[in-house]
Formats: C-alpha cells, sequence, structure tokens
C-alpha cells in the first residue's frame, strides 16, 4: 500500500472541490489518499471517504498571528495530516528550517501527521548533499515514527522534469541513512499517471506528492488506481 497525497496549492474552488469529493469518492483504491485543498476548502470535504490534510500551519495553538491556522484548529477542521516546508513555502514565503522544526513540533504535539518536505532547488542541484542535510539536521535523533516526509527537488516542481531513478534511489538511500529512521519517504516533482506507476514500483518508494495532477480528476484517478 502507498500514500498519494494530492497538493492542490492555492487552486479549486467550492464547485471543483464538490466535484473531486464525489468522483474520488467513487473510487476503489488499495493506497492511503491524502488530499490538501486551500484551508478555505476543507469544509466541503466532510464526506470525503479518504483523508484530508493542509498545507501548512503556524507553530502556536492560539495568539495574534493574523492569517495564520494552528494545528489544533486544522484538526478540528478535519485534517490528519499536515505539509509542513514545502518549498512554496521556503522560498516564496521565507520560512526557515528553524521554523519548519516548530511547525513539525507543532504538528505532532496535534497527533497530525506531519509531511515534511525536502528537496534541492537547481543551483544545488551539484550539492543536494549539503542542502538536504541542512533540512534535516534539526529532524536528526528526533522520534520521527508519526512523520513522513517527501523528497522534492525544487527544480522538478512544475517544470516536468523528473530526476532518474537511480538519481532517486541514491538521494533516497542517503535520507534514510541521515534520519536513521523507518520513515515513510515519498516523491514529489511533476508526478503524472504517465510516470506514476514506473515510480511507485520502486520498491523503496512509499509513495507520491502530486501538484497540478491532482486538479485534472481523471490524471489523478489514474495515479490512483496504480
Ligand atoms: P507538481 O508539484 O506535481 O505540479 O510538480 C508538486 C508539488 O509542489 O508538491
Amino acid at each position: 500500500m502507498k500514500i498519494i497525497v494530492a497538493n492542490w496549492k492555492m487552486n479549486g474552488n467550492f464547485e471543483f472541490a464538490d466535484k473531486f469529493v464525489e468522483e474520488i469518492n467513487a473510487v476503489d483504491s488499495k493506497n492511503t489518499i491524502v488530499v490538501c485543498p486551500p484551508t478555505a476548502l476543507l469544509c466541503r470535504f466532510h464526506s470525503f471517504r479518504y483523508y484530508i490534510g493542509a498545507q501548512n500551519c503556524y507553530c502556536e495553538e492560539y495568539g495574534a498571528y493574523t492569517g495564520e491556522n494552528s494545528p489544533k484548529l486544522l484538526k478540528e477542521a478535519g485534517c490528519e495530516y499536515i505539509l509542513i516546508g514545502h518549498s512554496e513555502r521556503r522560498h516564496i514565503f521565507q520560512e526557515t528550517d528553524d521554523l519548519i522544526f516548530k511547525k513539525w513540533q507543532a504538528a505532532i504535539a496535534q497527533n497530525l501527521t506531519p509531511i515534511v518536505c525536502i528537496g534541492e532547488k537547481s543551483c544545488d542541484r551539484h550539492n543536494w548533499k549539503q542542502a538536504i542535510s541542512t533540512q534535516l539536521n534539526s529532524f536528526l535523533k528526533k522520534d520521527l515514527h508519526s512523520s513522513i516526509f517527501a523528497y522534492e527537488p525544487v527544480w522538478s516542481i512544475g517544470t516536468d522534469l523528473v530526476p532518474r531513478f537511480d538519481e532517486i534511489e541514491t538521494i533516497f538511500e542517503f535520507i534514510r541513512d541521515l534520519l536513521r529512521a523507518t520513515v515513510p519517504l515519498l516523491y514529489g516533482g511533476s508526478v503524472s499517471s504517465q510516470n506514476a506507476s514506473q515510480l511507485l514500483n520502486y520498491a523503496r518508494m512509499d509513495g507520491l506528492l502530486v501538484g497540478r495532477a491532482s486538479l485534472k480528476i481523471n490524471e489523478f484517478k489514474r495515479i490512483l488506481i496504480q
């Protein structure tokens, strides 16, 4: 059984969410499916038969943090998973490794499953070990039994460029050695129905994080039934 996570980013609307829920509810998949819509659409997922997740959270429970959502509130809204440290959060919103680690702690404290995103930028492509080690540094020697990690090379997100399988294999091995834990490890970056089955058949891959392809219902269905 694999974990398939859909990240809608800032896309979708009420009408699309309703159609998506209806159509994906009709799919019988042996995989664990998690959909992360924008926060304002979580209320349309009450009848969803699979899991929902948030795309982000803040690291405090309550307070004067205009525009933010706490893991506690997201849990109340039905989320069981939270994406933490997605590359768009890191690079557009300047989230630091330190803040990402605090968000991870806050999610764990609410019994949510954090999906921690890591991955090198294109300028670090030849220096990926350094980039990934820095992002993972705070997580070393922590209890990771209820966490998921997603390797998403930044240069692959939204570009239709996917690393070679042997490259993914080498990087996965490096991440697993570093974390010294058997955490589920997903791949994300230009996943489509064309490459999903090949990616999933790679035995040590625990699942996929899907962006654009999760916004086309038929395309996403093809990924789910791999
Ligand atoms: P993409 O996005 O599948 O559109 O490349 C993946 C992601 O950002 O999680």
